[in-house]
């Protein structure tokens, strides 16, 4: 197995995170039979039945060959996508940018940056994917522009600009010492002194990306207004960028210091005064209302703490986001049942849940999961075990191919910012942002150029057009799953059962609605297992299961319930009949 890099959150510092997890891991969370409701008091909703997969625009396909992908390249595969079993989009950044967070660094919101197309291409996007039923969600970075920003331009201007007050200027401690001791999570200070007003304004990501004022009715108001234009626009909803850090304490009291350094250097900090202030709620309250002008869906870059912070996401009143992420999931870094029984459990509990496996910040499931044995039959488990899950799941490009992670191996390839400032402790999340690899041609028939990061030397086994034509392949694979998910409204509605939950290797649950019910078996060992399942608590008395979807080699029509005999990693999904 490759080096344990693990899912890591830009927000969270490590040892809060660690000191937080631990913390929660004590909380004692429902273990026994996780139940939930079928549906909840909004009803069904589109965003429950569809799924929804992350393009990082710059890696999915490029039509003009300049090495970096653009929006037309995305247009001219949304049949694949089609095919593929995807409803809905997420495109990262595509704004015009100066790209030193590779589009996280947003100059002009209403605009499409040149290198990614026009915004006619992005209509003519809009228009085919409408064809074709699927929709698209844009990225909102909703807690700092580009310091390219004309906002920012003209608030850097003069301490009496109108739009001074747009972003957090403050006098700094005394010479060359700013206002306060908070970091950012990007490595040093979250201060930067500007010469031409002789102040310091903050931001908690790089220098370059300067954090609005959310106390500013202003820009509260700009922004929504900019969310509105792309509803417009015919955009179906937006995924909020780094939601946690829109307030910071306007005392500036100091971060509490804990023992030890981060991987650039610095002192640990625990982010109580910057971070997940209560504030953010109403932001996202008044947000959603604005949402739901147009049947939008919020999804948000949600990390917490534990259930309970993903809980206030949801909203009390259930009228904030209708999709935060749990990356408490994505955390389970091991094939462990019980952690993902445990945290099953806990979302269910909360709001409906929404998946994630990886993305542009965190490393490939391929390599997080994988044993570098069994990789592609332990992909097949991860993709049976959240694609059948309650909840809505958010794919990440080339997941369903087995993309693995690339990082750079020298400091001098890096082309994320912070794989450079961390280096060696933290490469950057180049590995995870490769090209997709579309065949078995040079560069992975992404380019016909040199690619802007290097492809991993799989691409000559997974890719799309060998993997299509490979009935076992993890492609084929996702395919089945996804068609049976669009299917059997069991597996879209129905309720999550937890079952055989002492069982140390095998994860059971069945889904249940109305009078269907669906079993779902993950081996998540590299050895056989039998099992058995008694039904009868669920008022089932089948003695079977239909065979609906197996990773297994026998070919069984059915599995009797009081003995299912399972290979290594096998999948096995069965119907059960009342
Ligand atoms: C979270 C994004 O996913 C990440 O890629 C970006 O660097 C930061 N927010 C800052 O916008």
């Amino acid at each position: 197995m490759r080096e344990a890099r693990v899912a890591k959150s830009h927000n969270t510092h490590p040892m809060l995170w660690f000191a937080l997890t631990f913390t929660f891991s004590a909380i004692c969370l429902p273990t026994s039979s996780a139940q939930s409701k079928a549906g909840d008091a909004e009803g069904p909703q589109w965003w429950r039945h569809a799924v929804f997969y992350e393009i990082y625009p710059r890696s999915f396909a490029d039509s003009n060959n300049d090495g970096i992908g653009d929006l037309n390249g995305i247009t001219a595969k949304l049949d694949y996508l089609k095919d593929l079993g995807v409803d809905a989009i997420w495109i990262t950044p595509c704004f015009p940018s100066p790209q030193v967070d590779f589009g996280y660094d947003v100059s002009d919101y209403e605009n499409i940056d040149p290198m990614y197309g026009t915004l006619a291409d992005f209509d003519r996007l809009a228009s085919e994917a409408k064809k074709r039923n699927i929709r698209i969600i844009l990225d909102f970075v909703i807690n700092h522009t580009s310091d390219q920003h004309a906002w920012f331009k003209e608030s850097r201007s003069s301490r009496d600009n109108p739009k001074r007050d747009w972003y957090i200027w403050r006098d700094g401690k005394g010479e060359n010492q700013p206002p306060n001791n908070w970091l950012s999570t990007f490595g040093g200070p979250a201060w930067k002194f500007d010469p031409t007003t002789g102040q310091w304004y903050y931001h908690y990501f790089y220098p370059e990306q300067p954090d609005l004022n959310w106390r500013n009715p202003q820009v509260e108001k700009a922004m929504f207004d900019v969310t509105s234009w792309w509803y417009q626009r015919g955009v179906a909803g937006f995924r909020l960028d780094a939601v946690d850090t829109l307030f910071e304490d306007p005392e500036l009291h100091d971060n509490p210091v804990l023992p030890g350094k981060n991987k650039y250097g610095d002192p640990n900090t625990a982010n109580v005064n910057n971070t997940k202030l209560p504030e953010l709620h109403g932001v996202l309250q008044r947000l959603r209302q604005v949402a739901n002008q147009y049947d939008a869906v919020l999804i948000g870059e949600t990390w917490t703490k534990d259930i309970d912070e993903l809980k206030h996401y949801y909203g009390e009143h259930s009228n904030e986001l209708q999709m935060p992420m749990d990356f408490l999931f994505a955390r389970v870094d091991k094939l462990s049942p019980a952690e993902f029984r445990k945290q099953i459990a806990g979302v269910n509990a909360v709001g409906w849940p929404v998946y994630v496996l990886s993305n542009h910040d965190i490393v490939r499931a391929y390599a997080r999961y994988g044993d570098g044995v069994h990789n592609d039959a332990i992909a097949k488990v991860m993709a049976g075990l959240y694609l059948t899950l309650r909840g809505t799941p958010l794919m990440y490009y080339g997941e369903e191919i087995g993309m693995t992670n690339n990082d750079p191996k020298r400091r001098e390839d890096v082309k994320d910012p912070i794989g450079k400032l961390g280096w060696p402790k933290e490469k950057g999340r180049d590995g995870e942002r490769t090209p997709m690899q579309w065949d078995a041609s040079q560069n992975a028939g992404f380019s016909e150029a040199k690619p802007w990061l290097p492809v991993p030397s799989s691409y000559k086994t997974h890719n799309v057009a060998t993997e299509l034509k490979n009935s076992d392949s993890i492609l084929n694979f996702y395919k089945r799953v996804l068609a049976l998910r669009h299917e059997n409204s069991a597996l879209r509605e129905g309720e999550y059962i937890a079952l055989n939950e002492n069982d140390p290797n095998v994860l059971s649950y069945l889904r249940r609605y109305k009078d269907e019910a669906v079993l779902v078996v993950l081996n998540m060992s590299a050895s056989s297992q039998k099992v058995s399942f008694d039904l009868t608590a669920q008022g089932l008395t089948a003695s079977k299961a239909t065979t609906v979807l197996t990773t297994g080699k026998a070919n069984r029509q059915a599995a009797s319930l009081r003995s299912v005999s399972l290979e290594p990693f096998e999948v096995y999904v069965g119907k059960i009949e009342k």
